[in-house]
């Protein structure tokens, strides 16, 4: 994808969700190379449960995971999607060019830099590995899937769980469309549990959550001509345990005007007024079965971490 390209449709998702009623900003846009560095150190946190998890899973089952890959061992490509620094990834690769298996790894992720590092890194820790790392959305770019390998597609992490619960069965459907038969989708669940430990997931002390939200009115700054200062706004948590939805705001604590240069306005902001940073859905048993049903595709095998927090569901096409 060109910067041009990407840069109109920063401006015009900025514009539309700044110019709405609740106001709200998309959360693809935290990950510039800051932002994925942020993402990096939340990940190290305590309270950010959902990584260790799935690493869990990740590394107790990983010779169960590859025999549900391998099917019939006919060569595949592993297409990740926001692949980030590809910690848990990394299990599995090691296990698939151990055993020999005939695969290609595509990790595509939004950041340049979390590309760039990946690559080198996994050039550096597992010679053996066919790889080529891919720069851009992967909103736009599952559009153009096709090619004559097989094809399993991760996408790890709760990746998911960012989208409204309409969205994820369209973005499902889609990826739906552009797969084959025997193809594979191998997504990773956050699900629903103590409500207290998902708060403290997303309210750190340590601040990290509230810096990477506040990143974004940086970037509207940087990249845009946004006149944001980011001392007046508060970054608030809150989780609907019926729902299993967890929402991140940031607040403006006093009454104020801000400007965005490169959209020609001025945007006004109420003391207490929210902008809708970011969503986190969490699973049951139940969500992930209705979400693979309404977006055409039959659960192969679902996989759990030992304290059952976290879910990898391995689906393929439904006959
Ligand atoms: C990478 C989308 C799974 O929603 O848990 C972490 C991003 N936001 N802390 C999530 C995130 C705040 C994360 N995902």
């Amino acid at each position: 994808m060109n910067q041009q390209g990407f840069h109109s449709e920063f401006s015009a998702d900025t514009l539309k969700g700044l110019s709405a009623k609740p106001k709200y900003l998309l959360s693809k846009y935290f990950y510039n190379d800051i932002g994925s560095r942020i993402f990096q150190d939340i990940m190290q946190m305590p309270e950010y449960y959902l990584t260790d998890c799935e690493l869990e899973v990740f590394t107790s089952r990983h010779n169960e995971i590859l025999s549900a890959f391998k099917a019939d061992n006919k060569a595949f490509e592993l297409i990740e999607l926001g692949a980030g620094d590809g910690l848990k990834t990394k299990v599995l690769l090691s296990s698939l060019v151990h055993q020999k298996i005939d695969f290609k790894y595509i990790p595509i992720d939004i950041s340049k830099q979390a590309v760039a590092d990946l690559v080198q890194d996994l050039k550096k820790q597992i010679p053996d590995l066919p790889v080529e790392g891919i720069v851009g959305d992967y909103f736009n770019l599952i559009k153009k899937l096709n090619g004559q390998y097989r094809k399993i597609i991760l996408f790890l992490g709760s990746n998911i769980g960012n989208f409204e619960w309409k969205e994820s069965i369209r973005f499902l459907q889609h990826l739906r469309s552009v797969i084959n038969i025997d193809d594979m989708v191998f997504i990773g669940f956050d699900l629903k549990k103590d409500p207290e430990l998902i708060l403290k997931a997303y309210n750190d002390p340590s601040g990290h959550t509230a810096a990477f939200n506040l990143n974004l009115l940086k970037r509207i700054n940087d990249e845009l001509g946004g006149h944001f200062d980011l001392l007046n706004f508060m970054h608030e948590e809150v989780y609907d345990e019926h729902t299993g939805t967890a929402r991140s705001y940031l607040m403006s604590r006093k009454k104020q005007s801000v400007s965005i240069e490169k959209l020609g306005k001025v945007f006004e902001f109420e003391a207490g007024e929210k902008i809708l940073m970011e969503i986190s859905q969490k699973y049951d048993l139940e969500l992930i079965h209705e979400l693979a049903e309404k977006s055409g595709f039959q659960i192969v095998r679902n996989f759990m971490d030992s304290r059952q927090y976290f879910m990898n569901s391995l689906w393929k096409l439904k006959r």
